[in-house]
């Protein structure tokens, strides 16, 4: 079976991603969120990331037009029935990962392959909230999607060896350098890349430096393109804290422990880009 039509679960900075990514390569896609309101903020940043592309000169403005024709939001997962592959990049949460694919038994049919975008959560904990474990597992991608080389493809333990070589397949085809890993926290980058981004907010909260110190110390001492508080405000707060919480509760590693500064922030709702403020401000 050959992956035609793609449906991705959530509209929100993934899935947009994700979205844009699929369609432009060919894929007809379909997007599903809980409310006309999250659609159509995830769609105007879908469009507004594509206008971006063509100012650029990345791609032409016929690409634009004709990825934009490929794309259909709903807010009735139900309306994924026919896709060949869906792409859950809903919240990062346990509980309502498993309700999602819990319900995705109302929609499934026998080639359907079920991928999730989680950061960290175990896939096997996803798989069993569905009726078919063996056709599930992990599809992580990196933000800004589009743009990020890599795509981590984590099978589980009960995933077949023909799906995860359709998805292997697929990936290449979105122009994507495929990893494979297993189904540990973290998978590889989050399993390195948390402790690091933990690690700089805790000098900000002990005053070693301040938070453009500590980016320009990274990008030019360490040859990174973007610092980690930099690069936190792009994850969202919400999702590293997410996926430290995720880590820890399996690994009981103290490195995983999120500094009492970003639980303020979240309180405060600076989410970073996503909500305009962050370590930084956005416009
Ligand atoms: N932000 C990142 O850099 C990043 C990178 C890789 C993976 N991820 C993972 O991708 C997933 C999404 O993260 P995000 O940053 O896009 O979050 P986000 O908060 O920007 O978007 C989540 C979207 O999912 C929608 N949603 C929630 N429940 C839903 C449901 N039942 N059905 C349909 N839509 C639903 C929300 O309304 C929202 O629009 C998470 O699992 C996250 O860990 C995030």
């Amino acid at each position: 079976m050959s992956i035609k039509q793609v449906g991705v679960i959530g509209c929100g900075v993934m899935g947009a991603g994700i979205v844009q990514l699929c369609a432009q390569n060919g894929y007809q896609v379909i997007v599903s969120d809980v409310s006309q309101a999250f659609l159509d903020k995830g769609l105007a940043s879908l469009n507004s990331s594509l206008n971006k592309a063509v100012e650029k000169g990345k791609i032409t403005s016929e690409l634009m037009d004709s990825t934009l024709k490929r794309i259909r939001g709903t807010i009735n997962m139900v309306d994924l029935h026919d896709c060949d592959l869906i792409i859950e990049a809903a919240t990062e949460n346990i509980a309502a990962k498993k309700a999602i694919f819990g319900n995705l038994a109302k929609i499934d049919h026998d080639d359907m392959i079920l991928a999730t975008n989680t950061s960290c959560l175990s896939i096997i904990d996803i798989a069993k909230a569905t009726n078919r474990p063996e056709r599930v597992l992990g599809m992580h991608f990196f933000n800004p999607v589009p743009v990020m080389a890599l795509v981590e493809v984590v099978p589980t333990l009960m995933t077949s060896p023909d799906i995860i070589q359709q998805v292997q397949t697929f990936g290449t085809s979105l122009g994507k350098t495929v990893i494979m890993v297993k189904d540990a926290p973290g998978f590889i980058v989050n399993r390195l890349m948390i402790p690091y981004l933990l690690s700089a907010i805790r000098l900000v909260e002990n005053g070693v430096a301040n938070k453009d110190e500590i980016d320009t110390a990274m990008k030019l001492g360490g040859n990174h393109p973007i610092g980690p508080l930099a690069l936190t405000d792009l994850i969202g707060l919400d999702v590293v804290n997410f996926i430290a919480i995720a880590c820890y509760e399996e690994l009981k590693d103290p490195q995983f422990i999120t500094p009492v500064l970003v639980k303020k922030m979240i309180s405060a709702g600076w989410l970073g880009r996503k909500t305009g403020k962050g370590f930084y401000e956005y416009k």
